[in-house]
């Protein structure tokens, strides 16, 4: 059944996870750090089996529901930013209220993340607009806190429109979203054209798509291309849909492939000291981003 209203919802069909970051938790465990062996099923988390079972059901729902007519709607909904205004340091501090406190690994917060990402770029001496990217590449997550379920925020993002294709995780979920038997979607280009480049391309909605429409008045195109692009795993690590690509697409491809570690693999327990790292971040936003941001 297509979803049009979200308060017809469980809230188990809302937020099947108990937390967002056990969607990136699941991803690390699919793309473990190179010479890194991935945490055995022991170490990976103390309720292992509950986890991978509520990971299972958030691609259950969010294969099922994410049809083009809800990536539609959502843009039609979101991409008017009349929901908030706030400064960047405001905003951080909304996101935040996205608390992961069932995760007995680490009691990180959404900016912690984003900082540790940063400060990775940053170590690495790429542009300061990349470790600007890296600040504000979750920032899409407060669709959380504007009341969308966990499914329409995070999650692997794949094309709406077109056949679904088997490198997207769990794709035997999609037998169940109803464009899987629509005509008009279930062809291998469905209503793209063939290396239409990922501009013409509706993606699953999600918090990339969001941020890179927030930002991309700001940030260099290579930078947007990290934002819109960084859970669209399908893509970026298993080389599928390459049919809608064009040159340009091809061309950003190796920065959104630069980017993902910085994302995947920076989480580490010791928060960085935000005191000491402040003046240097104040002024990174000030160069960018204007006074407030529209939501
Ligand atoms: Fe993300
Ligand atoms: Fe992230």
């Amino acid at each position: 059944m297509p979803v049009t209203s979200n308060a017809s919802l469980s809230t188990n069909e809302k937020n099947p996870l108990t937390s967002l970051d056990e969607w990136e938790d699941a991803v690390l465990e699919r793309y473990p750090e190179p010479g890194i062996p991935a945490k055995n099923k022991e170490a990976f988390r103390n309720y292992e089996e509950p986890v991978r079972d509520t990971v299972k059901e958030f691609y259950r729902l969010n294969h099922m529901y994410q049809t083009y007519d809800f990536v539609q709607e959502k843009r039609d909904n979101y991409l008017k930013f009349d929901k908030k205004e706030m400064t960047v340091w405001e905003a951080f501090d909304f996101l935040n209220q996205l608390v992961d406190d069932s995760d007995p690994d680490t009691e990180m917060t959404q900016f912690q993340h984003l900082l540790q990402t940063a400060e990775a770029i940053r170590a690495d001496g790429h542009p300061d607009w990349m470790v600007l990217t890296g600040l504000m590449h979750d920032m899409g997550k407060v669709l959380c806190l504007f009341g969308e379920p966990q499914w329409a925020a995070v999650g692997d993002t794949f094309p709406v429109g077109c056949a679904y294709s088997d490198k997207v995780v769990y794709p035997e979920f999609f037998k169940n979203n109803p464009d899987y038997n629509d005509p008009r979607y279930n062809t291998k280009l469905g209503i793209y054209e063939e290396g239409c480049g990922l501009r013409n391309v509706h993606l699953s909605w999600g918090h990339d798509e969001y941020v890179y429409h927030m930002l991309k008045d700001y940030l260099p195109e290579e930078g947007l291309y990290m934002l819109r692009y960084h859970s669209f795993y399908a893509w970026h690590r298993e080389g599928a849909y390459s049919y809608l690509l064009d040159d340009h697409d091809r061309q950003m491809l190796p920065w959104v492939k630069l980017f993902n570690p910085y994302d995947l693999y920076s989480k580490c327990p010791t928060p960085p000291d935000w005191n000491a790292l402040r003046p240097y971040y104040e002024a990174l936003v000030a160069k960018y981003l204007p006074a407030t941001i529209k939501f």
